[in-house]
């Protein structure tokens, strides 16, 4: 039996990712912050799946914590990881505080960073594995979305595309998920109306169409995205950028005053 980590299980599309892992006969150990409802989310997969559910309730924002889940990450027995806990800050960059910022980095890209670092080297050894890192759609188009959690995004999707770049050929798989909004707690958490927000996906449809991407290993999808010409038009743009850049300033950048 594989074995699963998610990261973010007790609620929203963790919790989804949870139970369709489950159904997949995947063992699992859930990451989040509320006890009782890993506890509830264990008891529920284990009764309905008959699969091993551990879990570590763990602030992914606390390095001692953050550590914990590393630790369990390099026994070297996952399979897959799901980098997907995280949140959302709404509201400008200039009204931004430092701590609010800071805590939103730590979340959503240190420690989906260190958590793929601690797998990764038990994922070579084998020759397989799966990390998947939950991006968002707004990476693609920041100008829609005020402030740093759209820049937080980007950096899933970049690191997404190094990184399988870097480990396509050792057998790792890596896959950036892309949502638009979804109806979970994440909008509420941050302060947010859903009901004033058009096209909401229901969170077991955006979890159902990212494991199609997944079972397809495509390196990056995007469940809402209907014209898949739009995301392959942006990609065969960055192709064209050679790989060899360096050297002279770019003649515009000269100065012949
Ligand atoms: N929903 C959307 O519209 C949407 C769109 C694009 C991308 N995404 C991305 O999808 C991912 C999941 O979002 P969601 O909508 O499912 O959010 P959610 O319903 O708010 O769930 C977030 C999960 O992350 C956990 N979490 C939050 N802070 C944590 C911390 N400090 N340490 C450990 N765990 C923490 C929460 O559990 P505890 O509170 O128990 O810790 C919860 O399990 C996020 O990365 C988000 O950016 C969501």
């Amino acid at each position: 039996m594989p074995t699963a980590l998610i990261t973010g299980a007790s609620a929203g599309i963790g919790a989804v990712y949870a139970r369709r892992f489950a159904s997949r006969g995947y063992k699992l150990v859930l990451v989040a912050r509320s006890l009782e409802k890993l506890e509830d989310l264990a008891a529920e997969l284990g009764a309905a799946y008959a699969v091993s559910v551990e879990y570590i309730v763990a602030d992914l924002t606390n390095s001692d914590q953050l550590q914990t889940v590393s630790q369990r990450l390099s026994e070297g027995d996952i399979d897959v990881l799901v980098n997907n806990a995280g949140a959302a800050l709404l509201g400008t960059f200039e009204e931004a505080d430092a701590t609010s910022m800071e805590r939103l980095v730590a979340l959503n890209v240190t420690a989906p960073t260190l958590l793929a670092s601690a797998v990764l080297p038990s994922m070579v050894k084998r020759g397989s594995g799966a990390i998947v890192n939950l991006g968002s759609v707004v990476s693609l188009m920041p100008q829609y979305f005020p402030g740093i959690y759209s820049a937080t995004k980007s950096y899933m999707l970049t690191f997404s595309q190094g990184l399988s770049a870097e480990v396509a050929g050792k057998g790792v798989y890596v896959q950036a998920v892309l949502p638009a909004a979804t109806r979970t707690e994440i909008w509420e958490k941050a302060g947010a109306d859903l009901s004033q927000i058009p096209n909401v996906m229901e969170v077991d449809d955006l979890v159902d169409a990212a494991l199609v991407g997944f079972d397809r290993r495509e390196a990056v999808t995007i469940p809402p995205l209907a014209d898949v010409g739009l995301w392959d038009t942006l990609e065969q743009a960055r192709a064209v950028f050679p790989s060899g850049l360096g050297g002279s300033p770019a003649a515009r950048y000269i100065n012949h005053s």
